[in-house]
Protein backbone atom coordinates (compact mmCIF):
# COMPACT_ATOMS: atom_id res chain seq x y z
CA UNK A 1 0.00 0.00 0.00
CA UNK A 2 1.20 3.28 -1.03
CA UNK A 3 1.21 4.92 2.27
CA UNK A 4 3.50 7.09 4.77
CA UNK A 5 5.36 4.45 6.11
CA UNK A 6 5.69 2.97 2.51
CA UNK A 7 7.55 6.29 1.82
CA UNK A 8 9.81 6.20 5.00
CA UNK A 9 11.04 2.88 4.38
CA UNK A 10 12.05 3.52 0.68
CA UNK A 11 13.46 7.17 1.21
CA UNK A 12 15.42 7.28 4.91
CA UNK A 13 16.92 9.91 3.86
CA UNK A 14 13.46 11.54 4.93
CA UNK A 15 14.90 11.35 8.40
CA UNK A 16 17.27 14.38 6.74
CA UNK A 17 14.87 16.94 7.27
CA UNK A 18 14.82 18.12 10.59
CA UNK A 19 11.62 19.72 10.91
CA UNK A 20 8.86 17.67 11.23
CA UNK A 21 6.10 19.36 10.48
CA UNK A 22 7.82 20.06 6.77
CA UNK A 23 8.94 16.29 6.42
CA UNK A 24 5.09 15.60 6.76
CA UNK A 25 4.04 17.76 4.19
CA UNK A 26 6.58 15.88 2.00
CA UNK A 27 5.28 13.04 2.37
CA UNK A 28 1.75 14.03 1.93
CA UNK A 29 2.27 15.92 -1.47
CA UNK A 30 4.48 13.30 -2.68
CA UNK A 31 1.43 10.44 -1.74
CA UNK A 32 -1.11 12.61 -3.44
CA UNK A 33 0.87 12.88 -7.04
CA UNK A 34 1.45 8.81 -6.65
CA UNK A 35 -2.49 8.67 -5.84
CA UNK A 36 -3.51 11.47 -9.00
CA UNK A 37 -0.87 9.21 -11.05
CA UNK A 38 -3.25 6.17 -10.25
CA UNK A 39 0.13 4.36 -9.08
CA UNK A 40 0.33 1.38 -6.94
CA UNK A 41 2.84 -0.34 -5.15
CA UNK A 42 4.27 -2.48 -7.42
CA UNK A 43 3.85 -0.04 -10.49
CA UNK A 44 5.37 2.77 -8.63
CA UNK A 45 9.08 1.38 -9.54
CA UNK A 46 8.36 1.48 -13.30
CA UNK A 47 8.60 5.02 -13.39
CA UNK A 48 10.70 6.12 -16.08
CA UNK A 49 13.10 9.02 -15.32
CA UNK A 50 12.18 10.97 -19.03
CA UNK A 51 9.90 9.30 -22.02
CA UNK A 52 11.18 11.29 -24.78
CA UNK A 53 14.49 12.00 -23.97
CA UNK A 54 15.77 8.61 -22.26
CA UNK A 55 16.03 5.42 -23.91
CA UNK A 56 13.64 2.88 -21.96
CA UNK A 57 16.94 0.42 -21.63
CA UNK A 58 18.02 3.07 -19.33
CA UNK A 59 17.89 0.40 -16.04
CA UNK A 60 17.69 3.91 -13.43
CA UNK A 61 13.90 4.77 -12.59
CA UNK A 62 12.23 7.93 -10.97
CA UNK A 63 13.00 6.38 -7.29
CA UNK A 64 16.24 6.00 -8.00
CA UNK A 65 17.20 9.31 -9.48
CA UNK A 66 15.19 10.98 -6.65
CA UNK A 67 17.64 8.83 -4.65
CA UNK A 68 20.71 10.38 -6.03
CA UNK A 69 19.40 13.72 -6.17
CA UNK A 70 18.60 13.50 -2.57
CA UNK A 71 22.02 12.29 -1.69
CA UNK A 72 23.90 15.00 -3.96
CA UNK A 73 22.09 17.71 -2.29
CA UNK A 74 22.90 16.05 1.09
CA UNK A 75 26.37 16.14 0.28
CA UNK A 76 26.38 19.47 -1.77
CA UNK A 77 24.90 21.24 1.15
CA UNK A 78 27.10 19.16 4.26
CA UNK A 79 30.00 21.40 1.55
CA UNK A 80 28.53 24.62 1.25
CA UNK A 81 26.70 25.81 3.58
CA UNK A 82 29.10 25.90 6.59
CA UNK A 83 31.82 27.31 4.34
CA UNK A 84 29.62 29.65 3.00
CA UNK A 85 27.41 30.03 5.50
CA UNK A 86 28.35 34.14 6.01
CA UNK A 87 27.62 35.50 3.23
CA UNK A 88 24.81 32.69 1.97
CA UNK A 89 21.57 31.97 3.11
CA UNK A 90 20.62 28.71 2.89
CA UNK A 91 18.12 26.31 4.27
CA UNK A 92 19.05 23.00 3.94
CA UNK A 93 15.75 21.69 4.94
CA UNK A 94 14.36 23.77 2.40
CA UNK A 95 16.73 21.84 -0.08
CA UNK A 96 16.41 18.47 0.56
CA UNK A 97 12.30 18.95 0.77
CA UNK A 98 12.78 20.06 -2.84
CA UNK A 99 14.97 17.37 -3.49
CA UNK A 100 11.95 14.59 -2.46
CA UNK A 101 9.20 16.56 -4.36
CA UNK A 102 11.15 17.97 -7.26
CA UNK A 103 9.83 14.84 -9.72
CA UNK A 104 6.38 13.86 -7.85
CA UNK A 105 4.56 15.17 -10.61
CA UNK A 106 6.42 12.52 -12.61
CA UNK A 107 3.91 10.35 -11.49
CA UNK A 108 0.80 12.58 -12.87
CA UNK A 109 3.04 13.19 -16.34
CA UNK A 110 4.09 9.95 -17.22
CA UNK A 111 2.37 6.49 -17.27
CA UNK A 112 2.97 2.89 -18.19
CA UNK A 113 1.09 1.82 -21.30
CA UNK A 114 1.39 -1.79 -21.80
CA UNK A 115 5.52 -1.91 -20.54
CA UNK A 116 5.90 1.52 -22.58
CA UNK A 117 6.62 5.15 -21.25
CA UNK A 118 3.92 6.96 -22.12
CA UNK A 119 2.53 11.00 -21.19
CA UNK A 120 -0.55 11.61 -19.50
CA UNK A 121 -3.21 13.88 -20.48
CA UNK A 122 -2.22 16.27 -18.01
CA UNK A 123 0.84 16.36 -19.33
CA UNK A 124 -0.49 18.37 -22.51
CA UNK A 125 -1.27 21.34 -20.03
CA UNK A 126 2.16 21.65 -17.98
CA UNK A 127 5.13 19.78 -17.29
CA UNK A 128 6.13 17.78 -13.76
CA UNK A 129 8.21 21.13 -12.56
CA UNK A 130 4.96 23.14 -12.76
CA UNK A 131 2.60 20.40 -11.55
CA UNK A 132 4.29 19.68 -8.37
CA UNK A 133 5.05 23.02 -7.71
CA UNK A 134 0.83 23.09 -7.55
CA UNK A 135 1.11 19.93 -5.58
CA UNK A 136 3.54 21.00 -2.98
CA UNK A 137 1.74 24.66 -2.72
CA UNK A 138 -1.51 23.02 -2.08
CA UNK A 139 -0.08 20.52 0.82
CA UNK A 140 1.29 24.04 2.42
CA UNK A 141 4.85 23.43 1.93
CA UNK A 142 6.87 26.73 2.16
CA UNK A 143 7.26 29.09 -0.79
CA UNK A 144 10.84 28.93 -1.34
CA UNK A 145 10.31 24.67 -1.93
CA UNK A 146 7.48 25.45 -4.14
CA UNK A 147 9.80 27.90 -5.97
CA UNK A 148 12.48 25.34 -6.36
CA UNK A 149 10.41 22.56 -7.66
CA UNK A 150 8.71 25.14 -10.63
CA UNK A 151 12.25 26.46 -11.34
CA UNK A 152 14.02 23.17 -11.04
CA UNK A 153 13.87 22.37 -15.29
CA UNK A 154 14.13 24.62 -18.15
CA UNK A 155 10.87 26.54 -16.98
CA UNK A 156 12.84 28.42 -14.24
CA UNK A 157 15.52 29.12 -17.14
CA UNK A 158 14.89 33.27 -17.04
CA UNK A 159 13.94 33.04 -13.54
CA UNK A 160 15.38 34.34 -10.03
CA UNK A 161 16.74 31.02 -8.54
CA UNK A 162 17.75 31.21 -4.71
CA UNK A 163 20.12 29.41 -3.27
CA UNK A 164 18.27 25.84 -2.30
CA UNK A 165 16.61 26.12 -6.03
CA UNK A 166 20.29 26.52 -7.33
CA UNK A 167 21.94 23.52 -5.12
CA UNK A 168 18.56 21.29 -6.31
CA UNK A 169 19.39 22.25 -9.75
CA UNK A 170 22.28 21.88 -9.86
CA UNK A 171 22.05 18.15 -8.56
CA UNK A 172 19.76 17.31 -10.84
CA UNK A 173 21.20 18.43 -13.85
CA UNK A 174 24.01 16.52 -13.02
CA UNK A 175 22.32 13.32 -11.85
CA UNK A 176 20.17 13.27 -15.01
CA UNK A 177 23.01 14.50 -17.27
CA UNK A 178 25.38 11.96 -16.34
CA UNK A 179 22.62 9.15 -17.25
CA UNK A 180 21.50 10.81 -20.37
CA UNK A 181 25.19 10.92 -21.68
CA UNK A 182 24.68 7.28 -21.85
CA UNK A 183 21.42 6.25 -22.50
CA UNK A 184 20.17 9.06 -24.40
CA UNK A 185 17.48 8.32 -27.29
FE1 LIG B 1 14.93 15.18 -11.40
Amino acid sequence: MLDRNFLLNEFPELMWIKDEPLRDKCIEAFLDALEQGGWDETTVFDCPIAVTEMSPECPVRNFSHVHDVLHMCKAMCDWYIPRYEEYVDCDPDIVLAAAFLHDCCKYTEYTMKDGKPGYTDKAALMRHPLAGAIVASRHGLPDKVVHAIATHSFEGSKSYVTPEAHILKAADNSSFGYLHQRFHS
